[in-house]
């Protein structure tokens, strides 16, 4: 079953064509890669996909609906949860508030019944309490949840910034470079928990990564952007070692994996 389906995709900024005419699937279950040299226009791709900008052509397809132009809360609402390069959450507030914020997407009950309590409103709220902690576990968070965001390690930052798109409850989840910044041990942290999105919670995970090693460990398959244009897609194994790709990444590292 197709997911997300990208067809002739194009954004552009003035005369720069940062995407150009992409068409792309993202199939349920998988766990893919998009991937290419620093400007290549991933960035830009997922924010189109996920409503932040509009694109000069094409059409985005979500769950069989035509998303194209929907504003990013609404596409979310329906399951497509997106984080960002850079950490964006609240520094000021805990760690287990803002995962209550990811929540806040699906709150059913009416602001007033918020403010004034009720029954469904205490149903609701211990509904959200019991799964805020489950994904503070999920994702190693737990004994972190009453410090406040700026104090914890940048990593766990990064940890924390999924576990607020976890509590948005998506059927895909685009994480937009999640290793940047991480250190080897939570790096290997990240895997495991992006392994365990897929397969406990069955989760479809498109993400962007620098990282190669990371990326050609789980991906089922990559798609490789340069200048804008789809320039390659397969199994890690093929397009590691596809020539265009290894062009493209001439001088930044991605032969040594070609190489094994
Ligand atoms: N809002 C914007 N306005 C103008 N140019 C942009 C904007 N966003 C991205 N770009 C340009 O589009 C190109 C692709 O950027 P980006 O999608 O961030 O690349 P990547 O994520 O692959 O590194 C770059 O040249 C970048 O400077
Ligand atoms: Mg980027």
């Amino acid at each position: 079953m197709i997911m997300l389906s990208s067809d002739g995709v194009s954004m552009h900024f003035g005369g720069l064509k940062a995407v150009e005419n992409v068409d792309l699937e993202v199939r349920k279950g998988e766990i893919l890669s998009l991937i290419g040299p620093n400007g290549a226009g991933k960035t830009t791709f997922f924010n189109v996909a996920s409503g932040f900008l509009k694109p000069t052509r094409g059409q985005i397809r979500f769950l069989d609906r035509e998303i194209t132009g929907m504003p990013p809360h609404e596409i979310a609402a329906m399951g497509l949860v997106r984080t960002f390069q850079k950490t964006n959450i609240f520094a000021g507030i805990t760690v287990e508030e803002s995962v209550r914020v990811g929540f806040s997407l699906h709150r059913k009950a009416s602001p007033a019944s918020i403010i004034f309590g009720g029954r469904a409103v205490r149903d609701e709220d211990e509904e959200i309490g019991g799964r805020l902690r489950e994904i503070l576990r999920f994702t190693n968070l737990e004994e972190w949840s009453g410090s406040l965001v700026k104090n914890i390690p940048y990593g766990k930052q990064r940890i924390l910034s999924i576990a607020i798109a976890l509590a948005a409850e998506p059927s895909l989840l685009m994480l937009d470079e999640p290793a940047t910044g991480l250190n080897p041990v939570e790096t290997k942290e990240l895997i495991d928990i992006i392994l365990r999105i897929r397969g406990e919670k069955d989760i479809t995970v498109f993400l962007i990564e620098h990282n190669m090693r990371l990326v050609v460990s789980i991906s089922d398959r990559m798609i490789v952007l340069s200048y804008g244009e789809k320039l390659a897609e397969g199994r890690p194994e093929e397009v590691s070692k596809n020539p265009l790709v290894i062009e493209a990444y001439l001088g930044k590292g991605f032969q040594n994996v070609s190489q094994g």
